[in-house]
């Protein structure tokens, strides 16, 4: 899992450092049929996420310049905290994999093993610092662009 964690992070162009509260952290893999890893999602218990402040998108643009009005923009969000159980630290799918619906049903998988015995809603779930292509996941998998984030690079503690 370190050397997976390790992979991912130079993927994400974060900061080596190893995990430090292996306890409060759950690690989903997704293995492929030949038995490669081709998903990572890391997790942790938080309390607090901050809602992402929706930039309007100019009108009449394709789904392509919506992408790429996406991917090149900086994004806020509120600075009044909300309630949130499970934090996405890392979400990360193989390249060659993409948009095949992996990332989603590691956030399915879980959404339902969290915390034993509940199923935790989208509300109670936010993304660490999100990536374009992991706010452009976010705000369809969500179901709105002004879902939950924190953490901010070194604003709170990065595992
Ligand atoms: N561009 C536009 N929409 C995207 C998208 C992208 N790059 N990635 C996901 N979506 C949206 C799509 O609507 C997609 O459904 P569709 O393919 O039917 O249109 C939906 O989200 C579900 O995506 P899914 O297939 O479940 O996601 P994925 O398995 O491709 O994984 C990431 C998404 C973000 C994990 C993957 O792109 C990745 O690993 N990126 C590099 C690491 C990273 O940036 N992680 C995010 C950290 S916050």
């Amino acid at each position: 899992v370190e050397e997976i964690r390790e992979m991912v992070d130079n993927d994400l162009g974060f900061q080596q450092a190893p995990l430090m509260c292996y306890s409060r952290t759950k690690t989903l893999l997704f293995i492929s049929n030949d038995k490669k890893v081709i998903g990572c999602l890391i997790a942790e218990h938080i309390q607090w996420g901050y809602r992402v402040i929706e930039e309007k998108v100019p009108e009449i643009s394709s789904e392509n310049e919506k992408v790429i009005f996406e991917r090149q923009k900086a994004w806020c969000c509120s600075t009044s905290p909300e309630p949130a159980i499970c934090g996405i630290s890392r979400i990360w799918v193989f390249s060659m994999m993409r948009r095949k619906k992996i990332a989603s049903r590691m956030i399915e998988c879980l959404r339902s093993n969290f915390i034993y015995g509940s199923y935790l809603s989208k509300e109670e779930i936010a993304f660490s610092d999100p990536t374009p292509d992991g706010k452009l996941f976010a705000t369809q998998y969500c179901g709105t662009g002004q879902f939950l984030v924190y953490n901010f690079l070194n604003g709170q503690s990065r595992l």
